[in-house]
């Protein structure tokens, strides 16, 4: 009685702070990662379609034009709005473990982790959950049929796109692996060689598996001809998918996550992701704090601080809540938050290793997946990160498919403390386990207040969570997506125990603060991301939508209505 109680105090007081929204923003915009999968969106959106339409089209585009970077043999989160309701949900399309999973697989004679089956080719896949996102977004959330929203999809696997810089870039990093297997490497190398700039890439069995699953919906994937040449193709490499893995995987709605900062909500991902729960984290810790008032060194020192705890929490608590037991009253309680901050000081940064948990490494840097952001006309949002985890997944597609498969499962810990391809490490609540998700990063979130709302994401694996936390800090500061997808980023994840910063973030004299407080920091010689924003501004009554400067194939657009 007292806890219902206390929950509908939280909801009313939530009301009054955050308003129903009865206006509209009267346009749509959308923001990708590639002009056609914008176009594909825009497309759906002037056909009457809704924000979720837009976003089944958008996606399935997107596995198209940039397999680099998610796919229909990937996964993702798609954090849904719907303005009506006031409502929000986070479909949960995260790949799984097959069956014949265990928590060893990946692990040699000698108890080290094999790296190579970890990350290339179909030992590396987990069970894909795009395709059942879309149809379930489609089905339950869309207006128009599944075949219209998957329509632009199809053309482009059947007429083709252009290689761009960000493909063939991602590519220079995967194509040993891909010429292991000959009928990937035809697709996606059709020289023999990484193409050149324009080459035309066409997927005629991409489009047929598309149009499959046009057909049938979820079965078009998930069983008959396509599910048989998947796990057929999967097996004859060293994979271990079976029909029944396929046949049993299912979309989970989830509730967000949803914090409240300086008079802003925020609603965001929640686990198996683990960005939510590490950017409410990160946000309580600092809440105290003027930020305003602080300078550019003492402003990173304390967000770094932040980033380390939060991370080493990730690391200890995080995995597939279906499987472990996440602590979240503790990790989401603004009081836990202040315990943590009693042991922040602003002179001097902690070691990660007084933290306890393990070895830092090396991070193998990699940055891939995608992100979109997209609102309709009536104010449905859609903040959708997709993946198929390292460029070019598992780098091999299933023969006679078109299908290229993630490499996810590098997403478990392989093995206690051992850092996967991002660096990051993982223990018990994150083991391999037959069914179970494996711990993400990615972080689709809606910022909002009763004046303004963001849709913000980012892909680039670890970094994803500080990314989406600086673009948040920088959107509550008053600035727009132009701002928040273009500003020079930096990230800390507890080990290895470094602030790592993009080239344009601290000048010299801001990296020597930061080294006399006690910070190694390194700087990157890539960019870091590929963020995607939209905002209705209800006070200004505009629209933006912005897509990041980092990578030129992004678009974005502003809709208005006819
Ligand atoms: O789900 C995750 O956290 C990772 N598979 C995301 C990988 C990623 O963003 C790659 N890009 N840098």
């Amino acid at each position: 009685m007292i806890k219902s109680m206390r929950v509908l105090v939280v909801i009313v007081s939530m009301l009054l702070v955050f308003p129903t929204w009865g206006e509209r923003p009267g346009r749509a915009a959308v923001s990708s990662a590639h002009e056609a999968a914008t176009a594909a969106g825009e497309e759906i959106l002037r056909r009457g379609g809704n924000a979720f339409d837009a976003a089944v089209a958008v996606s399935a585009a997107l596995a198209v034009v940039e397999p680099e970077s998610s796919g229909i043999g990937g996964g993702g989160f798609w954090l849904l709005h719907l303005a009506e309701d006031n409502a929000s949900v986070m479909v949960d399309g995260r790949e799984t473990a097959p069956a014949a999973a265990t928590s060893d697989m990946y692990l040699d004679e000698e108890g080290n982790v094999n790296r190579d089956l970890a990350t290339n080719g179909p030992l590396a896949a987990g069970i894909p959950g795009a395709p059942a996102a879309w149809v379930h977004i489609a089905e339950k959330y869309g207006t128009l049929p599944l075949g219209d929203l998957l329509a632009p999809a199809i053309r482009l696997a059947e007429e083709g796109f252009e290689v761009d810089a960000k493909y063939q870039t991602l590519l220079n990093f995967r194509s040993h692996v891909m010429l292991r297997w000959a009928e990937t490497a035809e697709i996606f190398m059709p020289d023999g060689d990484v193409p050149e700039l324009g080459t035309r890439i066409v997927q005629p069995d991409l489009a047929r598996t598309l149009r499959a699953l046009a057909e049938h919906g979820h079965d078009g994937f998930y069983r008959g001809e396509v599910a048989e040449k998947l796990a057929s193709g999967a097996r004859a490499e060293g994979g271990i998918w079976t029909l029944d893995d396929l046949a049993g995987y299912q979309v989970i709605e989830r509730e967000p996550i949803r914090t409240e900062y300086q008079g802003y909500e925020l609603i965001t991902a929640s686990p198996p992701s683990s960005g939510g729960i590490a950017i409410a984290q990160m946000l309580n810790i600092i809440e105290p704090f003027e930020l305003g008032e602080l300078d550019r060194v003492e402003r990173t020192h304390l967000l770094s601080e932040a980033m380390r705890r939060a991370y080493r929490d990730r690391a200890l608590y995080l995995g597939d809540p279906d499987f472990v037991d996440i602590p979240y009253d503790m990790l989401l309680s603004k009081h836990y938050a202040a315990g943590v901050r009693t042991t922040i000081r602003l002179d001097r940064a902690l070691e990660s290793a007084a933290l306890a948990a393990d070895p830092a490494r090396n991070v193998v840097e990699s940055d891939n997946t995608t992100h979109f952001s997209l609102m309709d006309s009536d104010g449905n949002l859609v903040s959708g990160t997709l993946t198929v985890n390292l460029p070019f997944g598992a780098a091999f597609a299933a023969p006679g498919t078109g299908v290229l498969l993630n490499n996810e499962m590098d997403d478990f810990a392989a093995a206690p403390g051992e850092p996967n391809a991002f660096g990051l490490i993982g223990f018990e609540a994150n083991a391999i386990e037959p069914g179970k998700r494996m711990l993400s990063s990615m972080s689709p979130t809606i910022v909002r207040s009763d004046e303004r709302t963001a849709v913000i994401g980012t892909p680039g694996g670890s970094r994803i969570i500080t990314m989406v936390l600086l673009g948040v800090l920088d959107f509550i500061d008053g600035n727009g997506p132009e701002s928040w997808v273009s500003m020079p980023r930096f990230h800390h994840q507890y080990l290895p125990d470094e602030i790592s910063a993009e080239r344009d973030a601290f000048n010299e004299d801001e990296i020597a603060a930061l080294e006399a407080l006690g910070h190694e920091v390194s700087i990157r010689t890539r960019p870091a991301g590929n963020m995607h924003g939209v905002m209705w501004d209800r006070a200004r009554d505009t629209v933006e939508a912005a897509h990041d400067p980092r990578w030129p194939s992004g678009g974005a657009v502003v809709i208005e209505e006819d």
